[in-house]
C-alpha cells in the first residue's frame, strides 16, 4: 500500500510543489478544496491533464475549515499517514483589513483540524506550516525554535496561536505533530499579491511594454527569502523523523524589497529607477524587523539545506513570467 497524505490548502504555491514532491515518492495524495465559484487550480492543471495521476493517485475532496463536519469527513474517509495543513489566509498586508476572518481561519481553523485528529481512530502524522511573521520584532537576530514570538501582525498573532496550540496537543495528547517555522519562500507559483511575484511580473511586463510603472511600498523593507521547491521538502522530512519537534527553514541571509527590484530589472535589462515609484497604499501599519532565521536544527537533523539562492530564484522568477507571456525568456 503506498503512503497517503492529505493536504489542506493543495491549491497554493507550497500545496503543488509538495503534490509533486509526494507523488515522485510514490505517495497516494488527497487535497481538500473550497467549493467557491471560482476555483483557482491553475497550479495544479499540468497535474488534472495527466490521465495517469489524476484521480489515479491524486484525489481531491471539497470541505472547508470553517465547516467542519465536511473536513472530518475527509479525514475519516481518506485515512492519511501524513497531514500537510497549509491552508490559510496568508497575505500579512491583508490580515490588517480582514483580522476577524484571518484569524478564524488560520487561527480557529486549525484548532478545529487538532481536534480531529485528536480524535480519530487511525493516528496520523501532522505538519502544519508557522511563519517567522510570528517573530514580529525579535530581540535577537537570528532566531531560532526556542526565540520567542513578538507577533505585529493578526496574521502573525493567528499563527501563533495555532502554532502554540500543535505544540500543547503534542505534548499534552500525544499527537505526532511538528510546526514549521517557515521563512518567505517565493516560485514562479507565488500569488501576485506577493511583493517577490509583484516585482518580477511587473519587470517583465514593463520590458515587453504591457505596463509602464510599478507601485511598491516599503522598499526598505527586508526579509530572508527562499525558494518554495527547497521548504515543501523541509516539511516532508520533518514527518520522517522518529520523534515529532518544531524546525525552522530559512535561507539565514537578508535583502530588502529593493534588492528584488534591482535584480528582476537588470535581469531584463532595465533601469529601474526610470519605473518604479513609492506608493503609500502599499504601505502597511506595522512592520517585523530583523526576520532572519537560523536553520541550524534542520540542518543538523534532517539534513536540510536550502538549494536554490536569491538571484537565481528572482531571475527565474521574471524569466518565467516573460515565457508565460509570450515573450522572449
Ligand atoms: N505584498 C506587498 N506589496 N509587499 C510589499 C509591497 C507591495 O507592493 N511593497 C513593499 N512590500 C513589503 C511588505 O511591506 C513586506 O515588508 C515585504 O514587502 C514582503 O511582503 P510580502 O511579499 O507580502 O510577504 P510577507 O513577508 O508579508 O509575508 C509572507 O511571508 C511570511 C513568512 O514570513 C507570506 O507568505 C506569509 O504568508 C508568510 O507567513
Amino acid at each position: 500500500m503506498p503512503p497517503k497524505a492529505l493536504i489542506t490548502g493543495i491549491t497554493g504555491q507550497d500545496g503543488s510543489y509538495l503534490t509533486e514532491w509526494l507523488l515522485g515518492r510514490g505517495y497516494e495524495v488527497h487535497g481538500v478544496v473550497r467549493r467557491t465559484s471560482s476555483l483557482e487550480r491553475s497550479r495544479l492543471s499540468h497535474l488534472y491533464a495527466d490521465g495517469s495521476v489524476y484521480n489515479q493517485t491524486l484525489h481531491l475532496h471539497y470541505a472547508d475549515l470553517d465547516d467542519p463536519t465536511t473536513l472530518r469527513r475527509v479525514l475519516l474517509r481518506v485515512a492519511p499517514d501524513e497531514l500537510y495543513h497549509l491552508a490559510g489566509q496568508s497575505h500579512v498586508g491583508l490580515s490588517f483589513d480582514i483580522p476577524e476572518s484571518t484569524c478564524e481561519m488560520t487561527a480557529m481553523g486549525t484548532l478545529r483540524l487538532l481536534e480531529m485528529v485528536r480524535d480519530l481512530p487511525k493516528p496520523l502524522r501532522l505538519f502544519h506550516a508557522g511563519s517567522s511573521e510570528m517573530f514580529g520584532r525579535p530581540a535577537v537576530a537570528p532566531q531560532n525554535e526556542e526565540t520567542p514570538f513578538q507577533p505585529c501582525s493578526p496574521y502573525g498573532a493567528a499563527k501563533v496561536f495555532a502554532t502554540q496550540m500543535v505544540r500543547i496537543y503534542r505534548e499534552a495528547h500525544g499527537l505526532y505533530a511538528v510546526n514549521g517555522i517557515l521563512y518567505n519562500h517565493e516560485s514562479p507559483r507565488r500569488g501576485e499579491n506577493f511583493v517577490t511575484r509583484k516585482i518580477c511580473r511587473a519587470a517583465a511586463a514593463i520590458r515587453d511594454g504591457r505596463q509602464k510603472e510599478l507601485s511598491l511600498g516599503d522598499t526598505s523593507a527586508r526579509r530572508d527569502w527562499g525558494d518554495a521547491r527547497d521548504y515543501v521538502r523541509g516539511m516532508w522530512l520533518s514527518l520522517q523523523q522518529d520523534t515529532p519537534r518544531d524546525y525552522l527553514f530559512a535561507s539565514g541571509v537578508l535583502h530588502s524589497v529593493q534588492d528584488v527590484v534591482e535584480v528582476a530589472f537588470a535581469s531584463v535589462g532595465l533601469d529601474w529607477r526610470q519605473h518604479v515609484r513609492q506608493d503609500p497604499r502599499f504601505m502597511r501599519p506595522a512592520e517585523p524587523t530583523n526576520l532572519v532565521g537560523d536553520a541550524s536544527r534542520a540542518r543538523a537533523i534532517l539534513g536540510w539545506k536550502p538549494e536554490i539562492g536569491f538571484e537565481q530564484l528572482i531571475t527565474e522568477m521574471t524569466s518565467a513570467e516573460r515565457a508565460q507571456s509570450g515573450a522572449a525568456a
